[in-house]
């Protein structure tokens, strides 16, 4: 009898120990779950946030998260860049318009489907696509992309400049 009541507090105090590791490990875990979220927000942020209007272009897309290369959605732009955009444009060579290659680099996402997607009113009024023009001289033609095919188009360039 003695001894099993020495002994209940005892159990009482491992169990209150392993509660506190319990909650100590969910605290960690739950730190250590939203700081890496945040980092990986804070990848996509600061490009977003350094952007000017002007950067994103003129045209119905004022923002495009981007997250880790989609390569379905890629094959799915490949597709509709061959059967739309090849005319005038390759990835390597300019041909009617500029190499396409590295395009993800000197532009932002919004930009690039701002261009697909309003190529005219881009070329009149967005200061780089008014350079282009001027060098390319052709007018770059609307395609009548709908927004998730210039998406995929995105995504399609994205893939290629990572390779
Ligand atoms: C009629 C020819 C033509 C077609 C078709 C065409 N483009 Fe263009 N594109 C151009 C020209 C020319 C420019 C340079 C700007 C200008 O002069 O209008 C350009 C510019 C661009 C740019 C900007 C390049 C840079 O270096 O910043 C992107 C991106 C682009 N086109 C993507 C596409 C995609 C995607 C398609 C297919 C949906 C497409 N274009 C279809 C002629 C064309």
């Amino acid at each position: 009898m003695k001894n099993s009541k020495k002994i209940r507090p005892n159990v009482k105090s491992g169990l209150n120990l392993i509660l506190i590791i319990i909650i100590f490990g969910f605290a960690f875990s739950f730190s250590s779950c939203s700081s890496g979220s945040g980092n990986g927000e804070a990848k996509t942020e600061p490009s977003a946030e350094k952007a000017t209007p002007s950067d994103k272009g003129i045209g119905p897309i004022s923002k495009v998260d981007l997250v880790a290369i989609d390569e379905n959605l890629a094959s799915s732009g490949k597709a509709v860049f061959e059967s739309k955009c090849t005319a005038c444009h390759k990835i390597d060579t300019k041909v009617v318009g500029p190499a396409l290659a590295g395009v993800t680099k000197r532009r932002k996402p919004e930009w690039i489907m701002n261009m697909i997607l309003n190529p005219s009113e881009m070329t009149q009024k967005d200061p780089v696509a008014k350079g282009l023009l001027g060098t390319y001289i052709a007018q770059m033609a609307n395609q009548n992309l709908t927004q998730d095919d210039a998406r995929a188009v995105l995504e399609f360039f994205r893939s290629n400049d990572s390779k």
